[in-house]
C-alpha cells in the first residue's frame, strides 16, 4: 500500500512541477517550425547580430512577483483602456472572479481555494503593480495568464480592475453588463 501511494505521489509531482512530458509532443515534431528552413543555401532566421539590443517598450520583463508589486501602471486608465480591459476581463477573469469580481464566478466555486473578491477591502488595498503580478504569475491556486495576456492588455485588465470593479467608473459598452 505504501508503495502504491509513493507511486501516486511521484505521478503527481510533475504535474505540480512542470508539464507533463507529452504535452509538448505536437510542438516537438519534425515539421519546420516557424523561421526554420529546410534549405541550407536560405537558412531561416539568423542569430541576433553582435550588440543588438531589445526595442524599448515592447516586452515587459518582471522577475518575480514582488518586483512586479512595485511597477508603475503605464496605461492611462480612459474609456478605452476600461472597455478594452473589461472584454479581457469577461474572457478569463469572470469563470473564477464573476462578473462583478466578487469571487462567484461558477468555476471558481469549484476550487479547494475561492477566488478572491476583487472589490473586497484588501483586494483594495493592493497595488496596481500586484494585480499585474497577480496575472503575470499566478498565485497557489489562480493560473498565470502571461500566455494569454500581453503585458498591455494586462495592464488594461488592471485599469477594469480598479476603476469599474472597485471604483464603480462607468464604461459606455461594458460586455459585463455594468
Ligand atoms: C481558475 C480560476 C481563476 C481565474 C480564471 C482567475 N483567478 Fe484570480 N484568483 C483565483 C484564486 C483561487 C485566487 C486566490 C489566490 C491564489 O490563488 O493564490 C485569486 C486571486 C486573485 C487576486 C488577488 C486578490 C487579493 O485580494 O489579493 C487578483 C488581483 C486576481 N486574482 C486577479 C485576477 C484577474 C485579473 C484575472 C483574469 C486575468 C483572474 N484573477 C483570473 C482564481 C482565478
Amino acid at each position: 500500500m505504501k508503495k502504491l501511494t509513493l507511486a501516486i505521489a511521484l505521478l503527481v509531482t510533475p504535474a505540480l512541477a512542470q508539464a507533463w512530458p507529452w504535452s509538448k509532443d505536437m510542438s516537438e515534431q519534425i515539421s519546420v517550425k516557424p523561421q526554420e528552413s529546410v534549405d541550407p543555401a536560405h537558412p531561416g532566421m539568423e542569430n541576433y547580430p553582435e550588440h543588438s539590443e531589445p526595442v524599448p517598450g515592447t516586452t515587459v520583463f518582471v522577475k518575480d512577483r514582488d518586483a512586479a508589486e512595485k511597477m508603475k501602471n503605464p496605461v492611462v486608465a480612459d474609456q478605452k483602456s476600461l472597455e478594452f480591459g473589461g472584454r479581457l476581463f469577461g474572457i478569463y477573469c469572470t469563470p473564477c472572479h464573476g462578473y462583478a469580481g466578487k469571487g462567484d464566478g461558477l468555476v471558481g466555486k469549484k476550487l479547494i481555494l475561492q477566488p478572491f473578491d476583487l472589490t473586497a477591502e484588501h483586494a483594495r488595498s493592493i497595488s496596481d503593480g500586484y494585480i499585474f503580478g497577480m496575472m503575470t504569475f499566478g498565485g497557489a491556486i489562480m493560473p498565470s495568464y502571461a500566455n494569454d495576456l500581453s503585458p498591455t492588455e494586462r495592464w488594461n485588465v488592471v485599469n477594469y480592475v480598479r476603476h469599474v470593479l472597485q471604483q464603480g467608473a462607468k464604461v459606455y459598452s461594458d460586455v459585463n453588463g455594468r
